[in-house]
Order: C-alpha cells, then structure tokens, then sequence
C-alpha cells in the first residue's frame, strides 16, 4: 500500500478541520483508496490548538525547515491564510520538492504563476481546491469534468460568512453587526472578515475560477468589486415586499466583446434556484456549450467541507504523479488582448427619498427616460422625515452605465437623495 506522509502547516478552523480528517477516516481511505496517508507533523506554535485536537508532541514541527528537509513528509497543506508566511513557507515545501496543497486563495490569487513556476522547476505538485467554495469540488469539475466544454459563464454564490449574514438579516431579522459575529464564532469569516463583507475573498475564487474556465489570467484586479456592509435590513424588506432575496453574487462571462467578472449584491427572484441557497452554503451555476447548465451546491466555508476539498486533494496528489499541475495553461501577465468589461447588461433596484410634492415623480421618471431606462415596479411610501416620500423603483432590462449616469443627474436635481442601487439578476 502507497504510504503519503502530510504535514499540515496552521491549525486553525481549516488546519484544524484537516487535521481531524486525515486522523480519524486513515483506515476508510486504506481501505477505500489503497493509500495510507499519515499525519507526519504540524506546524502550529498555538499549545491551545494542539492540545484541543490531542497532537502527540513528537508530531509537532518547530519550523518551516524541519518539515520540508523531512524525507517522510511528501505532501505539506498550507492552512496558515494571507500572504508572507504562507507564500514563503509554500515556496520553501515547493522547493524542496513536497506537493502542495493550499486553501489560500488570496495567495493563488495573486501569485499563482509565482508558485506553479516553482512547482514544475521542482517537479512538485500544486493543488488549491479548498481555496474556492469550500467542500464544492468546483476546481476539480472546470479542469477535469469540463474540460471539454467553452465555458461561457460561471455565477455564484461563492462567499459563505456573507450568505450567512444575508441570510440571518432576510430570515431572522438580525442586524448586521449580530449576524457578522455569529459568523465569526462558526469559524465561516476570514481572520479578517473586512476581506469577506467588501466582496475580496469572493473576488479572489472568482479570478481563480474564471481564469480556469475562460482559459486566460482572470487577475482579481479586474473584479468590479461592492460589498456588503451597505446594505440595509430597508433594502431586504423592500425587496423581500417585492418577491425577491438579496445574495452577494459572483458573475464571470465570457462574450465577444470581452471578460465580465464582477462580485457585488443583487436581488433574484425568490423562486430562482440561487433564492434558496441559505446560510454558509454556496452554489455555482457553469454554463459550458456542449453541455448546458450544471450547478453544484455545498458547504462553501467551516472546518470539515473546506477540510474535505483539501484530504481529496492529497488524495488526487497520491494517484497522479503524471498529472502534476492543475491549472492555469496562461502567461505571467494578462493576456494583453483580453478586454475586460465594465459595462454590462442587468435590471436595477433603487431607493429614492424625494420631496413629497407635485411633479417631483415625473422629474425622476424623465431622467430615466432620457437615459432609455424603462421602469417595471415603482412603490411610493410615507417617509420618517417630515415632507419627503420613499420611492422605490425597479428597472427593466438596462446597462449599468445608463444607470450610473441616471442616478448622477438624479443627485444633481438635489429633489432626491439616492438612498441605494442594487442590481436585480434575472
Ligand atoms: N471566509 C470564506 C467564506 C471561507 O466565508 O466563504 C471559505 O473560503
């Protein structure tokens, strides 16, 4: 029986989850997969962490060096997050010719070429399946279970903390800030869940899936990025009065004008497969050309579904020495033809406090006529502040720059206060 010896570099929520895996289910996989994979070290300086998952002493590294001069150690897995300890402890593994396997996506995000350059200099193996969607085997669908498509577009939800949040808010009422450390204390938000609530960790998995399925460098730069720390509990009943649920959703397309790769909030109709989607889970639809939609569903964040993205990793690692490098096929840089799009297709939602007096409706509707923005929904209600009304609007079909520059003539009324502007997915 092939034996792979592991050393899992942090033992946090992921680490941690790893960890647990790789010990309790050793015999499963020598059975199920003819492969003994034995924890050889970690790397954890935090006595509390080893002590709550039981690590024998004689199992715990003392530095980067230890592990990768190690000869039983074969596959190291990066669970630290962030960049400089991570990217230097990764290159190290890397370069003392150790597999790989890392669920930091701002690290392959941002330096990926860096990395598999490093890997094939050593033949190494380089894998990151946990860095995207959690549990959700999405990497290993866009490179071997579709690779025989064109993939046309990818949209998701890919970030759990802010589903959970969304979804506490939408479901039980929570207030932002109490949703935000309950998903803290589940373990689903980044160390730092800024990364998390602005729409970066999402931007991140988005690059990284893109560039797999559009076959170019996707850089995460290029992501038109909003958050979702503006959004308030008004906006979710509107919506939810006007039958739909607010989602932070990530949308990659490829078209013949360009790459359109965006991760903001949107409302979708709440009988839309995505409406349903609750909690930490996250869902992704892959639109290929051969073979249609496909969408998969799962645990997007939490110990043991990003800890089983990172054990089948080591797993696919210990069964395909001829198959050492996953991903990108693409230059160091962006490919210089590539056009990536910042304008794009969509429905808007808007919330408008206007002065309650004669004419003011029409006003607002000429604005958007002049900029060929036709109106589907439009709800007027009582306003806290005295002679002003709540106007909520929803367009039809329009293009983004129309409704920027509807909303900049708006202001410049000074009638209405654009209160906010979410896209609607259709
Ligand atoms: N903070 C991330 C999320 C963890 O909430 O989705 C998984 O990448």
């Amino acid at each position: 029986m092939k034996k792979v010896g592991v050393s899992i570099l942090g033992l946090g929520v992921v680490g941690g989850g790893t960890y647990r895996i790789l010990t309790e289910q050793r015999d499963f996989y020598k059975r199920t997969q003819n492969v003994d994979l034995i924890v050889e070290s970690v790397l954890e300086p935090d006595e509390a962490k080893l002590a709550a998952l039981g690590v024998p002493a004689e199992k715990v590294a003392h530095n980067i060096a230890e592990v990768a001069l190690d000869p039983d150690v074969n596959v190291v897995v990066e669970c630290i997050g962030g960049i400089d300890e991570a990217k230097n402890y990764v290159l190290d593994a890397l370069s003392a010719g150790k597999t790989v396997v890392t669920s930091n996506k701002e690290l392959y995000a941002k330096y990926s070429h860096e990395l598999e350059r490093v890997a094939k200099h050593h033949n190494a193996g380089l894998f990151f399946e946990a860095s995207c969607v959690g549990g959700v085997p999405i990497i290993r669908t866009l490179i071997d279970g579709l690779q025989s498509n064109e993939i046309n577009s990818i949209i998701g939800i890919i970030n759990g903390t802010t589903n959970f949040i969304l979804t506490e808010m939408t479901e039980a009422g929570s207030s932002y800030e109490e949703a935000l450390a309950r998903a803290k204390e589940l373990g689903y938000a980044e160390a730092d869940p800024a990364a998390d609530v602005e729409g970066l960790d999402a931007a991140y998995k988005l690059s990284i899936l893109s560039s797999l399925a559009f076959h170019t460098k996707v850089p995460y730069t290029k992501v038109i990025r909003e958050g979702i720390t503006n959004i308030s509990k008004e906006d979710i009943a509107d919506g939810k009065a006007l039958g739909y649920v607010l989602k932070l959703l990530a949308i990659g397309r490829r078209t013949p004008a360009g790459i359109e790769v965006r991760v903001h909030p949107a409302f979708v109709r709440k009988d839309h497969p995505l409406a349903s989607v609750g909690g930490c889970n996250n869902a992704v639809f892959v639109h290929g050309n051969a073979v249609g939609d496909i969408m998969l569903l799962g645990r997007g964040a939490g110990a043991l579904p990003t800890g089983s993205a990172i054990v089948s990793d080591i797993l696919y690692a210990a069964s395909h020495t001829d198959f050492r490098y996953s991903t990108f096929k693409n230059t160091a840089s962006p490919d210089k033809d590539v056009n990536f799009l910042s304008d794009f297709g969509g429905a808007y939602y808007l919330r408008l406090t206007a002065d309650d007096e004669p004419g003011v409706l029409a006003k607002i509707a000429s604005i958007f006529g002049k900029y060929n923005i036709s109106l589907v929904e439009l709800l007027q209600r009582g306003c806290r502040e005295p002679g002003k009304a709540t106007i909520v609007l929803v367009t039809h079909e329009t293009h983004e720059l129309a409704v920027q520059n509807a909303v900049q003539k708006l202001r410049a009324t000074g009638l209405v206060q654009v209160e906010s502007v979410l896209r609607v997915a259709q």
